[in-house]
């Protein structure tokens, strides 16, 4: 049974292969949110005036994103406090959160490309001061005293789970069968499990930052969800269908083990905007300032728009390098590493059948949040 806090990791380094290299789509997407993290830096600043703002970055990782999104803060308010000559009154203090697990090592190196930031300040406007530090803990337990933060910004990762839902696993065989995720023959009760886990998991989420933000503290939080209503039409459970045939297509080869394969069940869960507007709505403790679901191309690469794959060689080996950097370490723990090859090989030649007929894309949800005191 997958373990997420030993065992969830994003593929390190900055090569082949590497989170950082395929992580392109993800930056897109920290573009194309800047303005609704603007927004509600900017407003929490202004309501708030600390002298020094707490920001954190839950579930970091290791690529370019995550000081993409610093680079982005000190910039912002950079721009806004020379506005009102007010410079000197604010510093920064960072922290990047994610699984101990993660290549904290690498992080901290690439800091220095932080640097650039500063220069790229518009003319005139004076950067803060900034402070970064790591945390490594699982965002599903406190990370930070009470009161304390003023921002949280997570991207890309609300999508997994805490834990494998419970119950989907009986005396040691997955009533999912040889199934990693939801699929169309899953029965009512495997969706209501992975359902229920991800109310529980994103209550307490929401329990959790509220206890730690101050009053009028922000949240953005970008992640992958689903357009339809339809939890059998989910695109993540096109994706993880393509890992399931993988790998029962090493279970014929005589690769891997049927019993390893149904023990084999992925913790994430891809739910509706609606899904999600009634879990704030329960919890009575956010305003919920925004919320939008657009769609990104499977490929990181592929910026076209239209409903043909141009390229489906080039583009499911794209899919394939990014869907490897982020699934390697648990299918190694779990399998052990030996079959990632073979596996990613039937995986790629799966994605590429399935990109001829048709172009599918990830449902992304992004959603502001403002604290109820
Ligand atoms: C796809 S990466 C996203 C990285 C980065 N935010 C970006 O936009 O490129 C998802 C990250 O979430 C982290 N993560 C997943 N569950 C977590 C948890 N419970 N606590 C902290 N981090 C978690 C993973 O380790 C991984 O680094």
């Amino acid at each position: 049974m997958v373990n997420v806090e030993c065992d969830l990791h994003m593929t390190s380094g900055e090569g082949e292969g590497s989170y950082a290299k395929y992580s392109r789509r993800q930056t897109i997407v920290t573009n194309e949110t800047k303005p609704v993290i603007e927004k509600a830096t900017i407003e929490v600043y202004k309501a708030l005036l600390p002298k020094t703002m707490v920001i954190a970055d839950l579930g970091c990782s290791t690529g370019p994103n995550t000081m993409l999104f610093m680079s982005n803060i000190i910039n912002m308010i950079a721009h806004h406090c020379s506005k009102l000559d007010e410079q000197d009154h604010v510093e920064l203090q960072f922290f990047l959160n994610d699984l101990p697990g993660n290549d904290f090592n690498q992080l901290f190196r690439s800091l220095e490309k932080i640097k650039n930031s500063t220069t790229t300040c518009d003319k005139g406007d004076i950067p803060p001061s900034y402070y970064i530090s790591g945390l490594p803990k699982s965002y599903y337990s406190r990370l930070f005293p009470r009161h304390n933060v003023h921002l949280f910004h997570s991207s890309y990762c609300l999508h997994w789970r805490s834990q494998v839902p419970e119950g989907l696993e009986a005396s040691g065989e997955s009533i999912l069968n040889q199934d990693v995720y939801i699929s169309s023959t899953s029965s009512p009760l495997v969706v209501k499990l992975f359902q229920e886990q991800f109310q529980k998991d994103f209550s307490f989420f929401l329990q959790l930052r509220h206890e730690e933000l101050v009053n009028g503290g922000r949240m953005v939080l970008i992640f992958l969800g689903r357009k339809d209503e339809d939890v059998y039409k989910g695109d993540l459970n096109h994706m993880f269908g393509f890992v399931s045939k993988a790998l029962e297509s090493l279970v014929e080869k005589g690769l891997v083990s049927k019993e390893k394969l149904e023990s084999f069940i992925l913790p994430v869960y891809g739910p509706s905007v609606d899904e999600v507007k009634e879990i704030v709505a329960k919890s009575r403790m956010f305003d919920l300032d925004h919320i939008k679901l657009f769609e990104a191309n499977w490929d990181p690469y592929d910026d076209s728009e239209g409903d043909v794959v141009l390229d489906s060689a080039n583009s499911s080996l794209n899919i394939r390098n990014l869907i490897r950097s982020v699934l390697e370490s648990m299918i190694a723990s779990h399998f052990g590493g030996s079959i990632l090859d073979a596996i990613f090989q039937e995986f790629r030649s799966l994605v590429a059948q399935h990109l001829k007929r048709e172009k599918t894309k990830f449902a992304v949800i992004v959603m502001s949040l403002k604290k109820i005191y």
